[in-house]
């Protein structure tokens, strides 16, 4: 622009180095917003002491969405013109994710989602959205993850679907579960629906009723999950449910008290996981914030880390030095798993399977993505 200012896209200049957050601090994923930012504080903490990137000390400014997809795209743009962040990170919820895209793109400033699983976050129709990234697997993986599960494991030969519609990510993993566990021989013999803050669930669940399957897929975020789980057990069905990451908060047991128990889901990491680049990460976090870090938490955690990596690899501090340096990130040694991005900006990684037991998910089992094509 005329006069000298910066252009949005190049960072402020000054000491340090702006990391802008956008994530759900309130509403009903909250716990997604709240747990990313303390991950994403951990890490530039530990990364301030030992002296930050390329001599500069690294922050962040976080917005509320709300968990609403204009307010993403409102805050995203706040943090790239008002704020000139060097990278922006999130959102976690795919539908989020997608409102803030463009934005990154047209502003030629990097965006890193840790969690968002959406085929569509990094790919607008078959072309690689320049400036956006991620660090965790998509769902055509985690479907096919939670279909071999119940398939091969489980021996289920009956499951229904019940999806959020107003939701790409529930849409997406639902139509990949489908996919897979049918072509495993497994009957798909119900697909219902509903949306995010329904309160009542009781119509779809008579008629999966009806259908009597073994299970019932709900690849839905925890509040509605949780509430499903106990229409279902208020109307006399056991069977367990299945889901997918979405169901990762402290929140899912609150809500659905013991309605859950025995139920599975695929995630990205497990804090049970006796690896020692886990555990200490998870004892870090434990001092610091008192609580066990969900997979928001250590995604986030991997995110910024990964963002601030590729800052010190960076020719310079512009837009498209910077992504060209997380584009080219290879083998990082994330607490979620080694990371790659590839050519299409998305993470390689495999998927733990969880058992809900008690308060908590239980780890099960780890699935590897060469064994799940
Ligand atoms: N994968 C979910 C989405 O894309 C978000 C999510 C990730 C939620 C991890 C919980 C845990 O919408």
């Amino acid at each position: 622009p005329a006069g000298g200012a910066t252009a949005a896209g190049a960072p402020a200049p000054g000491d340090r180095i702006l990391f802008g957050h956008v994530g759900s601090l309130t509403g009903l994923s909250a716990t997604f917003g709240l747990s990313s930012d303390k991950g994403i504080q951990l890490a530039i903490e530990e990364l301030n002491a030992k002296g930050g990137v390329k001599g500069k000390l690294l922050a962040v400014k976080t917005y509320d969405d709300q968990g609403k997809p204009d307010e993403a795209a409102i805050t995203a743009t706040r943090l790239v013109v008002q704020d000139r962040v060097a990278v922006l990170l999130g959102e976690v919820a795919s539908t989020r994710s997608l409102a803030m895209a463009p934005i990154a793109d047209a502003n030629k400033v990097s965006m890193i989602t840790p969690s968002s699983t959406n085929v569509k976050v990094t790919k607008d129709g078959d072309k690689t959205r320049p400036y956006v990234f991620r660090v965790c697997f998509i769902d055509p993986f985690q479907g096919t993850v939670m279909a071999k599960f119940a398939r091969g494991e489980l021996k289920l030969a009956r499951v229904a679907v019940l999806r959020d519609v107003g939701n790409d990510y529930s849409v997406g993993l639902a139509d990949a579960f489908l996919a897979k566990y049918k072509e495993l021989g497994g009957a798909i013999v119900d697909d219902q629906s509903y949306r995010e803050g329904d309160q009542d669930f009781k119509a779809q669940l008579t008629a999966i009723k009806a259908r009597n399957p073994e299970a019932i897929y709900v690849p839905g975020y925890y509040t509605d999950v949780a509430l499903i789980a106990r229409q279902a057990r208020e109307l006399g069905m056991k069977q367990p449910l299945l889901g997918g990451d979405g169901w990762d908060s402290e929140k899912l047991y609150e809500i659905g008290g013991k309605a859950l128990q025995g139920s599975y889901f695929s995630n990205h990491y497990s804090a049970e996981d006796p690896a020692p680049r886990i555990q200490e990460f998870v004892k870090r976090y434990k001092e610091r914030f008192g609580a066990v870090p969900d997979s928001l938490a250590a995604q986030a955690y991997d995110a910024a880390k990964i963002a601030a990596d590729a800052i010190g690899r960076a020719k310079d501090f512009s837009g498209p030095a910077i992504r060209d340096a997380i584009a080219a990130t290879r083998d990082y040694p994330g607490v979620t798993g080694v990371i790659t991005i590839d050519q299409d900006h998305n993470a390689v990684k495999p998927a733990v399977v969880l058992k809900v037991e008690g308060n908590a998910a239980r780890y099960v089992t780890t699935i590897q993505p060469d064994t799940a094509p």
